[in-house]
């Protein structure tokens, strides 16, 4: 007889289920990818067929193809807690000592040690054994909601694997652990990513943590995220320890990272970490140190918590991971102002999650003050997510041709003569025109906080600059009459030439002050553009005012106003503002810019999609008309504007009374 399509659906998923286990839990794969491939097809085919049997838990449903617009408010029930660090032996030797002092006479502790995966924590809950909500820590007791984007890590179950034994009721309970990249597949992703002209992540925490907070799902099904679960929490199952949490949890096909061990002493435990933090290099994922847990659950209780961490925890991190390399040769880099960067080229090394070949040296005092010469052998360190420094020279393994460094006699770029204000231990190169002034006046003029072209990252303004497209940033906005020579440009393609002249058009749209930070005249960070903004209201009345009404602003100095005089005073600048008021950029404070104090004393907070505006707009309109926005609501709150598919916060503000406003509500409020 033939079987029913439901029973076809369900057996197909329970064999795609236990496959996939195999193959990214345990690593194992138990059928050819042929096969699999053949099973898995049939399943899309028959649930194609049969929509009525669609569920979430199918191994078909792991890349949604909806944009998750917000990410929702999840409340943990059991707050998320960190760890105290510790840093040395003395250190762990006075935990261990605390943890005793803090239980019944003279009993015995054992400790579990896990490696401390750097990626960040996520908490996933299911209920009758499916994945129902997972969730990022947040500030731990509030975090966000990013299931789509979970789901489609294939080591997550979203349908347990084995049933719940006789001894549990696992109808709810919640996982914890913490979500990564590897660091082979986090380097190809960036090199992927340098190749399109994208951004590169820092390190694969950010990298993980990025992709975790991406909108659209199929990007991050591409992504290699990985988890390790660590906590598994219930409140009907009976564990007794952090050895048997575990165990249970790979007993339910979650994946745990195998490496953890029972000690019975603290001289254990720190033998532990001495091997990991010698061993750390050898793992394909980065660990920043080792978590240390007291192994039975009474005893935690016992001891409870501190503040935001547990007493019976505490992480040892490692010291910032150094690397030792070939100093070859400096170079000196100028900047968008002019000053010269000594750079050590360095024959490359891969640390911390990516491939070092650049530090920075700071200035001629700094290489003269370490002894840095060029051929020596150098410490380079990278902690966090920080730039490379080079801590050190190994002397030993000075060689008699180590070369000592001069500040050059002139422009490396454009052979110009180089000066140096008396008070700064900097040098400049004097030439306005200098390409790589050109080319560092371009990019800030193109970056994020200023007028945030999309796409037009450092390598396409080099190749812009040197083929002569662009001479200045007023060029930029003139690429457009020339489309057809740009698509010929070999690593150009016409789509993202057209990509590219859209995002250029859109940065019309930024306001005064980013476009007055844009311009790049020196000392005026976005802060002070911002103030300059604020008071002068528009270009032409900021170019006519003199030093002392400059500098009668608050926290505005003589240097400010000395320069922005300058810039206003030289006639290249003076043609390129022109040029760019003709493209159409903002240089004054639109209408609706100009602040008004019609919501001053009232807090906001908004929730729900808004139909006219995103979130930040909304948000800079309630700021520019004297306002301010909560994340959260409380009785305090002035109102809650609300858009479509509010969150909680729409619930709440009806508890509380607070009155709701629509969209078109607020929008009167400030017209
Ligand atoms: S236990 C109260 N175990 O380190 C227990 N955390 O500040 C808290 N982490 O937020 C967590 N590996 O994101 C635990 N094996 C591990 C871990 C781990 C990494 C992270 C976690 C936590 C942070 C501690």
């Amino acid at each position: 007889m033939k079987q029913s399509p439901q029973k076809r659906i369900e057996e197909l998923r329970d064999l795609i289920r236990e496959y996939d286990y195999n193959y990214f839990v345990l690593n194992q794969p138990s059928i050819s990818d042929y096969e699999y491939d053949r099973l898995f097809n049939e399943l899309v085919r028959l649930e194609k067929e049969n929509p009525q049997f669609i569920s979430p838990d199918s191994p078909t449903q792991r890349v949604g193809s909806d944009l998750t617009k917000e990410f929702k408010p999840v409340t943990h029930k059991t707050p998320m807690l960190s760890l105290s660090n510790t840093y040395s032996e003395n250190e762990l030797y006075e935990f261990d000592r605390r943890v005793k002092e803090g239980l019944p006479n003279n009993e015995k502790v054992e400790y579990v040690c896990e490696l401390k995966i750097d990626g960040l924590s996520i908490s996933l809950k299911y209920l009758n054994g499916k994945l129902n909500v997972a969730a990022t820590r947040g500030d731990g007791s509030v975090g966000e909601e990013v299931t789509n984007n979970v789901k489609t890590i294939r080591t997550v179950p979203l349908n347990i694997r084995k049933h719940p034994t006789a001894k549990l009721k696992l109808n709810e309970f919640e996982v914890r652990g913490e979500v990564y990249m590897e660091s082979e597949p986090f380097k190809k992703l960036n090199e992927d990513r340098e190749l399109n002209g994208e951004k590169v992540f820092a390190n694969p925490r950010n990298s993980a943590a990025g992709t975790l907070k991406l909108q659209d799902p199929q990007i991050v099904a591409k992504r290699p995220l990985q988890v390790f679960l660590y906590n598994f929490l219930s409140d009907s199952a009976e564990i007794k320890s952090q050895t048997e949490n575990l165990s249970l949890l790979n007993d339910l096909g979650f994946r745990i990272n195998k490496n953890f061990k029972l000690c019975k002493t603290i001289d254990e435990v720190i033998n532990y970490c001495r091997e990991w933090e010698d061993k750390r290099d050898k793992l394909p994922y980065e660990i920043d140190g080792v978590v240390i847990k007291v192994n039975s659950l009474k005893q935690q209780k016992i001891l409870g918590n501190i503040a935001k961490s547990p007493r019976w925890a505490v992480a040892y991190k490692f010291k910032a991971k150094q690397a030792v390399t070939k100093l070859h040769t400096i170079t000196w880099q100028v900047g968008r102002t002019g000053t010269l960067t000594p750079v050590a080229e360095l024959e490359p090394v891969f640390l911390a999650g990516s491939t070092i070949s650049r530090a920075t040296l700071h200035n001629i005092d700094e290489i003269k003050r370490k002894d840095i010469r060029e051929g020596d052998t150098v410490i380079i360190e990278k902690g966090g997510d920080v730039i490379p420094k080079v801590v050190s020279v190994d002397l030993s393994k000075r060689s008699e041709d180590s070369r000592e460094t001069k500040l050059p006699a002139k422009c490396p770029v454009c052979g110009s003569k180089l000066f140096k204000p008396e008070d700064e231990v900097a040098v400049y190169c004097e030439n306005n025109l200098c390409p790589a002034q050109v080319k560092g006046r371009i990019s800030h003029f193109a970056a994020r906080g200023a007028m945030d072209i999309e796409g037009l990252g450092e390598a396409l303004i080099n190749l812009f600059v040197d083929l002569e497209f662009i001479h200045n940033y007023a060029d930029i906005y003139s690429l457009k009459e020339r489309r057809e020579e740009l698509i010929q440009i070999e690593r150009l393609g016409e789509k993202s030439v057209d990509n590219l002249l859209l995002s250029i058009e859109t940065s019309k749209q930024r306001p005064f002050d980013k476009v007055l930070f844009a311009l790049g005249i020196r000392y005026v960070g976005s802060g002070a553009a911002k103030k300059l903004a604020d008071h002068f209201e528009s270009i032409s009345a900021l170019a006519k005012a003199g030093e002392t009404e400059i500098e009668a602003i608050h926290e505005i100095g003589s240097s400010i106003s000395q320069s922005v005089s300058r810039f206003f005073s030289d006639e290249h600048n003076k043609k390129i503002i022109e040029r760019l008021k003709k493209a159409g950029l903002k240089f004054e404070i639109e209408k609706k810019h100009k602040r008004s104090n019609t919501l001053e004393g009232k807090s906001f907070v908004l929730t729900g999609t808004l139909s006219t505006m995103s979130r930040d707009e909304a948000k800079e309109k309630v700021i520019e008309n004297g306002g301010t926005v909560l994340s959260a609501v409380s009785k305090n709150t002035s109102y809650v504007v609300a858009g479509e598919k509010p969150g909680s916060k729409f619930d709440k503000a009806q508890k509380l009374n607070v009155p709701i406003l629509s969209e078109e509500e607020f929008l009167k409020m400030i017209e």
